[in-house]
């Protein structure tokens, strides 16, 4: 765990602690238990680590402490498994090789035994969800999940154009991205019989921060901060905002097209000049209004789980630094 996700932890005290460990112990469980070849990579997959900033989420929307609740364990296990599901199906649309500083299972595995890993850890997500006595839970994170899968799509139909707009964009990312926080602070203030709608907008808030903040990092790198080589975004073809920002600077860039940036080298030059322009501070100052605006529009709650969920927030812009 990151020690931005530590510091979170510990705002949430022992009894975050525990229920973190209970969320672990439950997500092995469920990713080894379905045969041996997609136990292998749904279990890397889970395994391999990750922030785990999405059922921290789920955790502090329900409070700080957070009940120690089985069905909020099973909500922050559910969000998390839609994420890594999504992770393993975005790397096979994303044709990435690493993720998390490993080989992807698309690398290692191809892309049948991928796509088989995302359905399968889609499908315990759901059935653990289900395991519950919430409708509602369900139906929150059925309809994140359909939204991650138009954004995918959406990014499909936009690669390679280098005249994206900004709203599209945005809009890009709060479906493959921002939906997904939104969902886990609805769960948790279900489950804590909290205010779905106003966490629910605070966790969308920082969603999208959180993946401007990733689309900045794609350009700046380091590749041993990121865990990714700079430029997979130029390389795959996604227009991310500091290359729409960007072409509005500088001429040449407008004109390029993106197609001809192949090699890895092609793609350092690429972000070497979208960075030249200023940008990235554009972009990271963007982020940082939103995670400002989440954290003011919280709603009235317990003055330690303000605290605990600004400390979630904050984490997102550290990623900026
Ligand atoms: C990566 O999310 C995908 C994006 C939305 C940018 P995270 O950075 O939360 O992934 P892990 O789980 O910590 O690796
Ligand atoms: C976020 O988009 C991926 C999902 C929401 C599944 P990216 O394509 O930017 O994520 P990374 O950079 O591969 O982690
Ligand atoms: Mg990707
Ligand atoms: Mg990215």
């Amino acid at each position: 765990m990151s020690p931005g996700a530590q510091a979170v932890v510990d705002a949430g005290g022992a009894e975050l602690t525990r229920i973190m460990d209970r969320v672990e112990r439950r997500m092995a469980e469920l990713a080894t238990s379905h045969g041996p070849v997609l136990a292998r990579h749904a279990g890397e997959t889970i395994s391999a680590g990750g922030k785990r900033l999405r059922p921290l989420l789920v955790c502090l929307a329900a409070g700080a402490p957070p009940p120690e609740t089985d069905g909020l364990v099973r909500a922050a296990v559910a969000v998390e498994l839609v994420h890594g599901a999504t992770l393993v199906h975005d790397d096979v649309l994303d044709g990435s090789a690493l993720r998390r500083g490993r080989p992807t299972v698309v690398s290692t595995a191809g892309r049948g035994a991928a796509t088989a890993t995302g359905d399968l850890l889609f499908s315990r997500a759901f059935a653990e969800l289900a395991g519950g006595d919430s409708p509602d839970a369900v139906r929150t994170l059925a309809r994140a999940s359909r939204e991650l899968a138009l954004g995918e799509l959406t990014q499909r139909e936009d690669a390679w154009r280098t005249d994206v707009s900004v709203a599209r964009y945005l809009t890009r990312c709060r479906l493959k991205t921002a939906v997904l926080f939104r969902a886990a602070c609805e769960l948790g203030a279900l489950e804590a019989g909290g205010e779905p709608d106003l966490l629910g907008a605070f966790g969308e808030r920082i969603g999208l921060a959180f993946q401007i903040l990733d689309d900045v990092l794609d350009v700046s790198g380091p590749p041993e901060r990121t865990g990714k080589p700079r430029g997979a975004d130029l390389l795959d073809g996604t227009v991310t905002l500091p290359l729409i920002l960007a072409c509005a600077e500088d001429p040449e860039l407008a004109t390029l097209d993106l197609r001809t940036v192949r090699s890895a080298e092609d793609a350092a030059a690429t972000c070497d000049r979208i960075a030249a322009t200023g940008v990235l501070d554009v972009a990271r100052a963007r982020a940082r209004t939103l995670v400002a605006d989440a954290k003011h529009g919280l709603p009235a709650m317990p003055e330690r789980q303000r605290a605990a969920l600004g400390l979630a927030a904050d984490v997102m812009v550290e990623r900026f630094a």
